[in-house]
């Protein structure tokens, strides 16, 4: 299946990189009018300390005022497992919509049961206001953009496309970098690898932002490449990968992989859209930490 594209349109792409977790959030402003939305805000965690603060959303809602931007969107590319999503706080200081894939349902479901979440979690998505479904269209100002469902590194990834420019979230990384797990719950190779096909039939000179990078090799972190660069260049899917190699491959290097360090508490607040567990009788907040449940 093919989409439209607006390849004239060449919307303000401003990268907020993330050095905790190496993750880069976005600003992204409608190149007609002063609109813009942000993809995969950060809320800072000292997991050791159980303490939470914002300097990263606050370095984007400063960005934001400093342009005198209107937010449209807040968009999260999936639910994150390595970091926290900063979206709630960012939307209470300046509006704007909430969005996830409407996939979101099965990762509360599963993660809902993991965590033992009782009757008051909702596994509908309502914590968000908007569920995309594949091929799905929204506004930022007068840019028409586009949500493709991504599933494969998990069920409700989602790839996002404003103008010329696509948020891939966890489908592919730079091309030195590759892809990215399929190993979590709901996740597989096989589908990751067709869902980095539909990415890469976006036009050649489609400029793709990563939502990690980890500096592979010692090079300086970088988040932007192109359709072509990536078909041409990268490490896991590139010049011409079968489906096959690339589940095998896949399949091996998950094997061997560690749990992001983050993982514990970032599927218990992104679950909630980035709201926290609800406070208990005393008003105080916690965070369970399941044993041998992940
Ligand atoms: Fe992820």
């Amino acid at each position: 299946m093919s989409y439209a594209t607006h390849m004239e349109i060449r919307p303000d792409v401003t990268g907020f990189f993330d050095a905790a977790t190496n993750t880069i959030s976005y600003v992204v402003q409608d190149p007609a009018s002063t609109a813009c939305a942000v993809v995969d805000p950060v809320m800072d965690i000292d997991y050791a300390a159980g303490r939470i603060s914002h300097a990263h959303a606050d370095d984007i809602i400063a960005f934001i005022q400093k342009n005198g931007l209107t937010l449209d969107w807040l968009i999260e590319t999936h639910v994150h497992a390595d970091h926290l999503s900063g979206a709630p706080y960012i939307q209470e200081k300046l509006g704007g919509k909430l969005g996830i894939g409407a996939n979101i349902i099965i990762v509360q479901e599963t993660f809902g049961k993991v965590f033992n979440e009782g009757t008051e979690f909702q596994r509908d998505g309502s914590q968000f206001d908007q569920l995309f479904e594949d091929g799905d269209t929204y506004r930022v100002g007068g840019m028409e953009c586009r949500a493709l469902h991504t599933p494969g590194h998990t069920p409700a990834c989602m790839t996002h496309v404003m103008g010329d420019a696509a948020f891939v979230g966890d489908t592919l990384f730079m091309p030195d970098g590759g892809s990215a797990r399929a190993d979590f719950p709901g996740g597989d190779a096989g589908t990751l690898y067709d869902s980095i096909q539909k990415v890469l039939s976006l036009p050649d000179e489609t400029r793709l932002f990563m939502c990690h990078d980890y500096g592979p090799n010692g090079r300086d972190i970088r988040w932007e490449t192109t359709v072509a660069d990536e078909k041409a260049h990268n490490i896991h899917v590139g010049n011409g990968t079968s489906r096959e190699e690339f589940v095998a491959f896949r399949t091996a290097r998950d094997a061997k992989l560690d749990m992001p360090k983050l993982i514990i508490p970032s599927l218990q607040i992104n679950m909630r859209g980035g709201d926290l567990p609800p406070a208990d009788d005393t008003g105080k907040r916690f965070l369970k930490v399941p044993i041998n449940g992940l």
